[in-house]
Protein backbone atom coordinates (compact mmCIF):
# COMPACT_ATOMS: atom_id res chain seq x y z
CA UNK A 1 0.00 0.00 0.00
CA UNK A 2 1.58 3.51 -0.98
CA UNK A 3 1.92 6.31 1.73
CA UNK A 4 1.37 9.86 1.56
CA UNK A 5 0.65 12.96 3.53
CA UNK A 6 -1.19 15.55 2.46
CA UNK A 7 -0.51 19.56 3.74
CA UNK A 8 -1.53 21.30 6.46
CA UNK A 9 -5.17 22.22 6.87
CA UNK A 10 -6.34 25.12 5.36
CA UNK A 11 -8.95 26.43 7.63
CA UNK A 12 -6.56 25.54 11.08
CA UNK A 13 -3.79 27.12 8.92
CA UNK A 14 -5.92 30.75 8.78
CA UNK A 15 -7.40 30.40 12.18
CA UNK A 16 -4.02 29.58 13.70
CA UNK A 17 -2.45 32.76 12.14
CA UNK A 18 -5.09 34.72 12.99
CA UNK A 19 -5.34 33.35 16.59
CA UNK A 20 -1.35 33.45 16.98
CA UNK A 21 -1.35 37.59 15.99
CA UNK A 22 -4.17 38.09 18.22
CA UNK A 23 -2.19 36.22 21.45
CA UNK A 24 -0.37 37.71 24.10
CA UNK A 25 3.15 36.28 23.66
CA UNK A 26 4.77 33.63 21.51
CA UNK A 27 2.73 31.50 19.12
CA UNK A 28 4.72 27.90 17.71
CA UNK A 29 3.13 26.69 15.06
CA UNK A 30 4.08 23.17 12.82
CA UNK A 31 2.84 21.89 9.65
CA UNK A 32 1.10 25.24 8.71
CA UNK A 33 -0.21 25.09 4.94
CA UNK A 34 2.05 27.23 2.32
CA UNK A 35 -0.66 27.78 -0.03
CA UNK A 36 -1.60 30.72 -1.34
CA UNK A 37 -5.07 31.03 0.65
CA UNK A 38 -3.05 31.81 4.17
CA UNK A 39 -0.34 33.41 2.58
CA UNK A 40 -2.31 35.74 1.88
CA UNK A 41 -4.23 36.41 5.36
CA UNK A 42 -0.65 36.06 6.46
CA UNK A 43 0.28 38.82 4.41
CA UNK A 44 -2.60 41.32 5.51
CA UNK A 45 -1.82 40.45 9.13
CA UNK A 46 1.80 41.56 8.31
CA UNK A 47 0.30 44.92 6.85
CA UNK A 48 -1.34 45.08 10.26
CA UNK A 49 1.75 45.21 11.94
CA UNK A 50 2.11 41.40 12.85
CA UNK A 51 5.72 39.82 12.41
CA UNK A 52 4.95 36.67 10.41
CA UNK A 53 7.92 34.87 9.13
CA UNK A 54 8.17 33.38 6.06
CA UNK A 55 6.78 29.84 5.69
CA UNK A 56 6.73 27.11 3.45
CA UNK A 57 7.06 23.79 2.12
CA UNK A 58 9.43 22.32 4.98
CA UNK A 59 8.41 20.90 8.70
CA UNK A 60 10.09 24.47 9.87
CA UNK A 61 7.94 25.51 13.60
CA UNK A 62 6.88 29.01 12.87
CA UNK A 63 7.15 31.48 15.87
CA UNK A 64 4.69 34.45 15.88
CA UNK A 65 4.53 37.37 18.39
CA UNK A 66 1.54 38.31 18.96
CA UNK A 67 0.38 41.66 19.34
CA UNK A 68 -2.63 41.26 21.49
CA UNK A 69 -6.46 41.51 20.91
CA UNK A 70 -6.39 45.33 20.06
CA UNK A 71 -3.02 46.02 19.00
CA UNK A 72 -2.83 45.76 15.61
CA UNK A 73 -1.90 48.87 13.80
CA UNK A 74 -3.56 50.69 10.83
CA UNK A 75 -2.09 49.32 7.55
CA UNK A 76 -0.47 51.70 4.82
CA UNK A 77 -2.16 50.14 2.26
CA UNK A 78 -5.83 48.10 0.76
CA UNK A 79 -5.92 44.57 2.14
CA UNK A 80 -5.90 42.04 -0.44
CA UNK A 81 -7.09 38.82 0.41
CA UNK A 82 -7.09 37.24 -3.34
CA UNK A 83 -8.79 34.11 -3.80
CA UNK A 84 -9.28 33.71 0.20
CA UNK A 85 -13.05 33.92 1.80
CA UNK A 86 -11.86 32.76 4.79
CA UNK A 87 -9.25 34.81 5.42
CA UNK A 88 -11.49 38.19 4.13
CA UNK A 89 -14.46 37.06 6.09
CA UNK A 90 -13.09 36.16 9.36
CA UNK A 91 -10.59 39.48 9.15
CA UNK A 92 -13.94 42.02 9.13
CA UNK A 93 -14.92 40.45 12.01
CA UNK A 94 -11.60 40.92 13.60
CA UNK A 95 -11.13 44.48 12.10
CA UNK A 96 -14.74 45.55 12.93
CA UNK A 97 -13.30 45.67 16.52
CA UNK A 98 -10.32 47.71 16.15
CA UNK A 99 -10.56 51.47 16.32
CA UNK A 100 -9.03 52.24 12.59
CA UNK A 101 -10.22 52.25 8.91
CA UNK A 102 -9.28 49.53 6.59
CA UNK A 103 -10.11 49.06 2.89
CA UNK A 104 -9.91 45.05 2.11
CA UNK A 105 -10.89 43.62 -1.14
CA UNK A 106 -9.98 40.32 -2.73
CA UNK A 107 -9.31 38.50 -6.34
CA UNK A 108 -12.35 38.41 -9.05
CA UNK A 109 -13.76 35.43 -7.73
CA UNK A 110 -13.54 37.02 -3.80
CA UNK A 111 -15.22 39.62 -5.36
CA UNK A 112 -17.84 38.05 -6.51
CA UNK A 113 -18.61 36.47 -3.38
CA UNK A 114 -21.19 37.74 -0.84
CA UNK A 115 -19.90 39.69 2.42
CA UNK A 116 -23.53 40.76 3.55
CA UNK A 117 -24.01 37.67 5.57
CA UNK A 118 -21.17 38.97 8.08
CA UNK A 119 -21.42 42.79 7.38
CA UNK A 120 -25.39 42.19 8.21
CA UNK A 121 -24.48 40.80 11.70
CA UNK A 122 -21.32 42.69 12.31
CA UNK A 123 -23.54 46.13 11.67
CA UNK A 124 -25.76 45.13 14.83
CA UNK A 125 -22.97 44.97 16.94
CA UNK A 126 -21.60 48.45 15.65
CA UNK A 127 -19.42 47.37 12.65
CA UNK A 128 -19.59 50.31 10.14
CA UNK A 129 -18.79 49.33 6.80
CA UNK A 130 -19.16 51.08 3.37
CA UNK A 131 -19.78 48.93 0.15
CA UNK A 132 -17.37 50.47 -2.16
CA UNK A 133 -18.50 48.54 -5.37
CA UNK A 134 -21.54 46.41 -6.16
CA UNK A 135 -23.68 45.79 -3.29
CA UNK A 136 -22.96 42.90 -0.90
CA UNK A 137 -19.82 42.70 -2.37
CA UNK A 138 -15.74 43.75 -1.96
CA UNK A 139 -14.19 45.95 -1.98
CA UNK A 140 -15.06 47.39 1.58
CA UNK A 141 -14.19 50.08 3.95
CA UNK A 142 -14.56 49.07 7.55
CA UNK A 143 -14.57 51.46 10.28
CA UNK A 144 -14.11 49.26 13.70
CA UNK A 145 -14.49 50.21 17.10
CA UNK A 146 -15.95 48.95 20.00
CA UNK A 147 -18.81 46.49 19.56
CA UNK A 148 -21.75 45.43 21.01
CA UNK A 149 -22.91 42.21 22.60
CA UNK A 150 -24.90 40.08 19.39
CA UNK A 151 -27.30 37.21 19.61
CA UNK A 152 -28.04 36.10 15.95
CA UNK A 153 -29.77 33.59 14.11
CA UNK A 154 -27.91 32.68 10.82
CA UNK A 155 -29.81 31.75 7.67
CA UNK A 156 -26.88 29.90 6.54
CA UNK A 157 -24.77 27.26 8.46
CA UNK A 158 -21.71 28.91 7.37
CA UNK A 159 -18.49 28.53 9.49
CA UNK A 160 -16.88 31.74 8.04
CA UNK A 161 -20.10 33.59 9.37
CA UNK A 162 -19.85 31.67 12.79
CA UNK A 163 -16.15 32.61 13.17
CA UNK A 164 -16.19 36.20 12.37
CA UNK A 165 -19.05 36.83 14.71
CA UNK A 166 -16.96 34.87 17.65
CA UNK A 167 -13.42 36.85 16.24
CA UNK A 168 -15.72 40.12 16.80
CA UNK A 169 -16.77 39.51 20.39
CA UNK A 170 -13.29 38.09 21.37
CA UNK A 171 -11.61 41.35 20.18
CA UNK A 172 -14.28 43.47 21.37
CA UNK A 173 -14.85 41.71 25.06
CA UNK A 174 -18.37 41.31 23.95
CA UNK A 175 -20.75 38.57 24.66
CA UNK A 176 -21.79 36.53 21.46
CA UNK A 177 -24.34 33.74 20.65
CA UNK A 178 -24.79 32.51 16.81
CA UNK A 179 -27.39 29.90 16.36
CA UNK A 180 -27.09 28.30 12.88
CA UNK A 181 -29.61 26.11 11.05
CA UNK A 182 -26.98 22.73 10.65
CA UNK A 183 -23.78 22.69 12.77
CA UNK A 184 -20.71 23.97 10.49
CA UNK A 185 -17.22 23.20 11.57
CA UNK A 186 -16.00 23.79 14.51
CA UNK A 187 -12.18 24.56 14.03
CA UNK A 188 -12.73 28.45 15.65
CA UNK A 189 -14.40 26.97 18.95
CA UNK A 190 -11.83 24.35 19.42
CA UNK A 191 -8.64 26.99 18.88
CA UNK A 192 -10.93 29.15 21.35
CA UNK A 193 -10.64 26.58 24.06
CA UNK A 194 -7.11 26.09 23.07
CA UNK A 195 -6.19 29.78 23.54
CA UNK A 196 -7.95 29.61 27.16
CA UNK A 197 -11.59 31.31 26.15
CA UNK A 198 -14.30 29.33 27.14
CA UNK A 199 -16.80 28.51 24.61
CA UNK A 200 -20.55 26.35 24.35
CA UNK A 201 -21.79 24.72 21.88
CA UNK A 202 -24.81 22.79 22.09
CA UNK A 203 -28.17 21.83 19.94
CA UNK A 204 -31.55 23.51 20.95
CA UNK A 205 -34.67 23.64 19.27
CA UNK A 206 -33.32 22.03 16.16
CA UNK A 207 -30.54 24.22 15.66
CA UNK A 208 -26.67 25.02 16.85
CA UNK A 209 -25.90 27.36 19.39
CA UNK A 210 -22.52 28.77 19.83
CA UNK A 211 -21.85 31.19 23.00
CA UNK A 212 -18.80 32.89 23.62
CA UNK A 213 -19.48 34.36 27.00
CA UNK A 214 -17.20 36.82 29.26
CA UNK A 215 -14.63 36.80 26.63
CA UNK A 216 -11.58 37.57 28.29
CA UNK A 217 -8.97 40.56 27.86
CA UNK A 218 -6.25 38.63 26.23
CA UNK A 219 -5.43 35.29 24.97
CA UNK A 220 -2.93 32.23 25.63
CA UNK A 221 -0.15 31.96 22.67
CA UNK A 222 -0.94 28.29 20.67
CA UNK A 223 1.74 25.15 20.58
CA UNK A 224 -0.01 23.53 17.81
CA UNK A 225 0.78 21.24 15.21
CA UNK A 226 -1.64 21.50 12.00
CA UNK A 227 -3.10 18.18 10.57
CA UNK A 228 -2.91 17.59 7.00
CA UNK A 229 -6.38 18.43 5.50
CA UNK A 230 -9.23 16.40 5.40
CA UNK A 231 -10.53 17.95 2.16
CA UNK A 232 -7.14 17.67 0.24
CA UNK A 233 -6.94 14.08 1.68
CA UNK A 234 -10.17 13.34 0.02
CA UNK A 235 -8.98 14.05 -3.81
CA UNK A 236 -6.06 11.04 -3.03
CA UNK A 237 -8.30 8.63 -1.50
CA UNK A 238 -11.11 8.83 -4.37
CA UNK A 239 -8.19 8.25 -6.54
CA UNK A 240 -6.91 4.74 -4.80
CA UNK A 241 -10.97 4.05 -4.22
CA UNK A 242 -11.67 4.44 -7.93
CA UNK A 243 -8.75 2.15 -8.82
CA UNK A 244 -6.65 4.48 -9.71
CA UNK A 245 -3.40 3.81 -6.78
CA UNK A 246 -2.18 0.22 -7.16
CA UNK A 247 -2.89 -1.64 -3.95
CA UNK A 248 -4.42 1.06 -2.56
CA UNK A 249 -3.40 3.97 -0.20
CA UNK A 250 -2.79 5.08 3.30
CA UNK A 251 -2.70 8.79 4.01
CA UNK A 252 -0.73 9.45 7.26
CA UNK A 253 -1.92 12.40 9.98
CA UNK A 254 -5.04 13.52 8.31
CA UNK A 255 -7.54 15.80 10.36
CA UNK A 256 -10.61 13.95 11.21
CA UNK A 257 -12.58 16.60 13.02
CA UNK A 258 -16.49 15.36 12.97
CA UNK A 259 -17.71 18.68 11.40
CA UNK A 260 -15.48 18.00 8.43
CA UNK A 261 -15.12 14.14 7.72
CA UNK A 262 -18.92 13.83 7.06
CA UNK A 263 -17.84 12.60 3.04
CA UNK A 264 -16.71 9.32 5.33
CA UNK A 265 -20.48 8.35 5.84
CA UNK A 266 -21.47 8.98 1.88
CA UNK A 267 -18.76 6.92 0.48
CA UNK A 268 -19.48 4.11 3.05
CA UNK A 269 -23.05 3.65 1.51
CA UNK A 270 -21.76 3.86 -1.34
CA UNK A 271 -19.69 0.77 -0.97
CA UNK A 272 -15.97 2.46 -0.87
CA UNK A 273 -13.63 0.16 0.81
CA UNK A 274 -12.27 2.45 3.59
CA UNK A 275 -10.79 2.83 6.95
CA UNK A 276 -9.14 4.93 10.01
CA UNK A 277 -6.88 4.06 12.75
CA UNK A 278 -8.60 4.69 15.93
CA UNK A 279 -8.11 8.15 17.17
CA UNK A 280 -9.22 10.01 20.27
CA UNK A 281 -12.29 12.43 19.90
CA UNK A 282 -11.27 15.81 21.68
CA UNK A 283 -13.03 18.94 21.71
CA UNK A 284 -10.02 21.51 22.73
CA UNK A 285 -7.65 20.55 19.55
CA UNK A 286 -7.90 18.16 16.59
CA UNK A 287 -8.46 14.71 16.22
CA UNK A 288 -6.04 13.01 13.70
CA UNK A 289 -5.76 9.81 11.75
CA UNK A 290 -4.47 7.71 9.00
CA UNK A 291 -6.72 7.47 6.42
CA UNK A 292 -7.25 4.21 3.84
CA UNK A 293 -8.70 3.69 0.84
CA UNK A 294 -8.99 0.94 -1.17
CA UNK A 295 -10.08 -0.42 -4.87
CA UNK A 296 -13.88 -0.61 -4.87
CA UNK A 297 -17.68 -0.93 -7.02
CA UNK A 298 -19.48 2.15 -5.76
CA UNK A 299 -23.32 2.49 -6.16
CA UNK A 300 -25.17 6.31 -6.56
CA UNK A 301 -26.60 7.36 -3.28
CA UNK A 302 -28.80 10.38 -2.23
CA UNK A 303 -27.03 13.55 0.05
CA UNK A 304 -29.44 15.99 1.40
CA UNK A 305 -29.74 18.86 3.86
CA UNK A 306 -28.23 17.92 6.87
CA UNK A 307 -25.30 16.58 5.50
CA UNK A 308 -24.36 19.45 3.48
CA UNK A 309 -22.18 21.30 6.18
CA UNK A 310 -19.74 18.48 7.61
CA UNK A 311 -18.88 17.75 3.75
CA UNK A 312 -19.36 21.34 2.19
CA UNK A 313 -15.91 21.38 0.60
CA UNK A 314 -16.64 17.64 -0.95
CA UNK A 315 -18.97 17.63 -3.31
CA UNK A 316 -16.40 18.20 -6.54
CA UNK A 317 -14.63 15.25 -5.28
CA UNK A 318 -18.14 13.51 -4.82
CA UNK A 319 -19.48 14.75 -7.77
CA UNK A 320 -16.63 12.97 -9.55
CA UNK A 321 -16.70 9.66 -7.49
CA UNK A 322 -20.91 9.35 -8.75
CA UNK A 323 -20.10 9.56 -12.09
CA UNK A 324 -17.76 6.47 -11.99
CA UNK A 325 -20.51 4.32 -9.50
CA UNK A 326 -22.83 2.43 -10.96
CA UNK A 327 -26.77 4.36 -10.85
CA UNK A 328 -27.97 7.60 -9.60
CA UNK A 329 -26.26 9.89 -7.46
CA UNK A 330 -28.62 12.77 -6.48
CA UNK A 331 -27.62 15.80 -4.20
CA UNK A 332 -29.56 18.23 -2.91
CA UNK A 333 -30.20 20.96 -0.10
CA UNK A 334 -26.54 22.29 -1.29
CA UNK A 335 -27.11 25.63 -2.69
CA UNK A 336 -24.35 26.98 -0.77
CA UNK A 337 -22.47 25.48 -3.39
CA UNK A 338 -23.35 28.16 -6.27
CA UNK A 339 -21.78 30.55 -3.49
CA UNK A 340 -17.94 28.89 -3.29
CA UNK A 341 -14.85 30.15 -5.19
CA UNK A 342 -17.06 29.33 -8.69
CA UNK A 343 -20.84 28.43 -9.04
CA UNK A 344 -19.82 24.66 -8.12
CA UNK A 345 -23.42 23.52 -9.13
CA UNK A 346 -22.93 24.85 -12.59
CA UNK A 347 -19.45 23.93 -13.11
CA UNK A 348 -19.72 20.62 -12.29
CA UNK A 349 -22.59 20.17 -14.23
CA UNK A 350 -20.49 22.12 -17.41
CA UNK A 351 -17.56 19.68 -17.14
CA UNK A 352 -19.06 16.65 -16.26
CA UNK A 353 -20.65 16.99 -19.90
CA UNK A 354 -18.03 17.74 -20.97
CA UNK A 355 -16.27 14.63 -20.48
CA UNK A 356 -19.62 12.77 -21.24
CA UNK A 357 -20.91 12.40 -17.98
CA UNK A 358 -25.23 12.71 -18.09
CA UNK A 359 -25.64 14.69 -15.58
CA UNK A 360 -28.20 17.60 -14.70
CA UNK A 361 -28.28 20.34 -13.07
CA UNK A 362 -30.40 21.39 -9.92
CA UNK A 363 -31.72 24.89 -8.22
CA UNK A 364 -29.78 23.53 -4.76
CA UNK A 365 -27.75 20.66 -5.99
CA UNK A 366 -26.82 17.63 -8.76
CA UNK A 367 -28.10 14.40 -10.33
CA UNK A 368 -25.38 12.47 -12.00
CA UNK A 369 -25.70 9.12 -13.66
CA UNK A 370 -22.85 7.44 -13.05
CA UNK A 371 -21.23 4.60 -15.58
CA UNK A 372 -17.67 3.07 -16.54
CA UNK A 373 -16.95 4.09 -20.14
CA UNK A 374 -14.15 6.29 -20.41
CA UNK A 375 -14.49 9.77 -20.04
CA UNK A 376 -12.68 12.36 -22.13
CA UNK A 377 -12.32 16.07 -22.75
CA UNK A 378 -11.59 19.60 -22.10
CA UNK A 379 -12.74 21.31 -18.68
CA UNK A 380 -11.93 24.60 -17.07
CA UNK A 381 -11.24 25.26 -13.55
CA UNK A 382 -12.62 28.74 -13.84
CA UNK A 383 -10.36 29.60 -11.40
CA UNK A 384 -11.68 27.22 -8.27
CA UNK A 385 -8.63 24.94 -6.88
CA UNK A 386 -11.11 22.03 -5.70
CA UNK A 387 -12.83 21.94 -9.04
CA UNK A 388 -9.17 21.71 -11.10
CA UNK A 389 -7.93 18.77 -8.13
CA UNK A 390 -11.50 16.77 -8.89
CA UNK A 391 -11.33 16.38 -12.25
CA UNK A 392 -7.49 15.61 -12.31
CA UNK A 393 -8.34 12.61 -10.25
CA UNK A 394 -11.16 11.76 -12.67
CA UNK A 395 -8.43 12.72 -15.58
CA UNK A 396 -6.39 9.92 -13.49
CA UNK A 397 -8.20 7.31 -14.13
CA UNK A 398 -7.35 4.56 -16.50
CA UNK A 399 -8.47 4.72 -19.35
CA UNK A 400 -9.43 8.30 -19.12
CA UNK A 401 -8.21 11.41 -21.04
CA UNK A 402 -8.78 14.79 -19.47
CA UNK A 403 -7.73 18.16 -20.17
CA UNK A 404 -7.90 21.30 -17.63
CA UNK A 405 -7.87 24.76 -18.59
CA UNK A 406 -6.20 26.77 -14.99
CA UNK A 407 -4.58 24.01 -13.40
CA UNK A 408 -2.23 25.53 -11.64
CA UNK A 409 -4.74 27.13 -9.37
CA UNK A 410 -4.68 24.10 -6.93
CA UNK A 411 -1.64 25.84 -5.30
CA UNK A 412 -4.74 28.07 -3.30
CA UNK A 413 -4.81 24.91 -0.95
CA UNK A 414 -3.01 22.12 -2.19
CA UNK A 415 0.54 22.85 -3.46
CA UNK A 416 2.32 20.22 -5.04
CA UNK A 417 -1.01 18.36 -5.85
CA UNK A 418 0.14 17.83 -9.68
CA UNK A 419 3.46 16.57 -8.59
CA UNK A 420 1.85 14.07 -5.90
CA UNK A 421 -0.87 12.26 -8.66
CA UNK A 422 1.84 12.25 -10.99
CA UNK A 423 4.06 10.02 -9.04
CA UNK A 424 1.23 8.42 -7.25
CA UNK A 425 -0.17 7.09 -11.11
CA UNK A 426 3.28 7.03 -13.12
CA UNK A 427 4.42 3.66 -11.29
CA UNK A 428 0.65 2.10 -12.33
CA UNK A 429 1.36 -0.75 -14.68
C1 LIG B 1 -14.45 27.52 5.78
C2 LIG B 1 -15.83 27.42 5.79
C3 LIG B 1 -16.62 26.97 4.65
C4 LIG B 1 -15.75 26.28 3.61
C5 LIG B 1 -14.47 27.04 3.33
C6 LIG B 1 -13.66 27.16 4.60
C7 LIG B 1 -13.77 27.98 6.99
O1 LIG B 1 -17.23 28.11 4.04
O2 LIG B 1 -16.47 26.09 2.41
O3 LIG B 1 -13.70 26.36 2.35
O4 LIG B 1 -12.54 27.81 7.09
O5 LIG B 1 -14.44 28.51 7.88
P1 LIG B 1 -18.67 28.67 4.54
O6 LIG B 1 -18.50 29.26 5.89
O7 LIG B 1 -19.05 29.70 3.51
O8 LIG B 1 -19.58 27.49 4.52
Amino acid sequence: MRRIRVPGDKSVTQRALIFASLATGESRLRGLLPGEDPQATAAALRALGVDIPPFGGDEAEVRIQGVGLRGLQEPQDVLDFENSGTGARLMLGVLAGQPMTVTVTGDASLRSRPMRRVTGPLSKMGGVFREMGEPDRLPLEVAGGVLDALDYDSPVASAQVKSALLLAGLVSGAFVLVSEPHRSRDHTERMLRMSGVSVVSHEADGVWRVELRDPPGRIAPLDLEVPGDFSSATFFLALAILGGVEGGLEIERVGMNPTRRGLLDVLERMGANIGADPFEERDDGEPVSSLRGMPSKLVGTKVEAAEVPAMIDEFPVLAIMAARAEGVTRITGAAELRLKESDRIRVLAENLRAVGVRVEELRDGLEIEGGDHPLAGRVSSHQDHRIAMAFGVLGALPGNQIEIEGADVADVSFPGFWGMLEDLTATRT
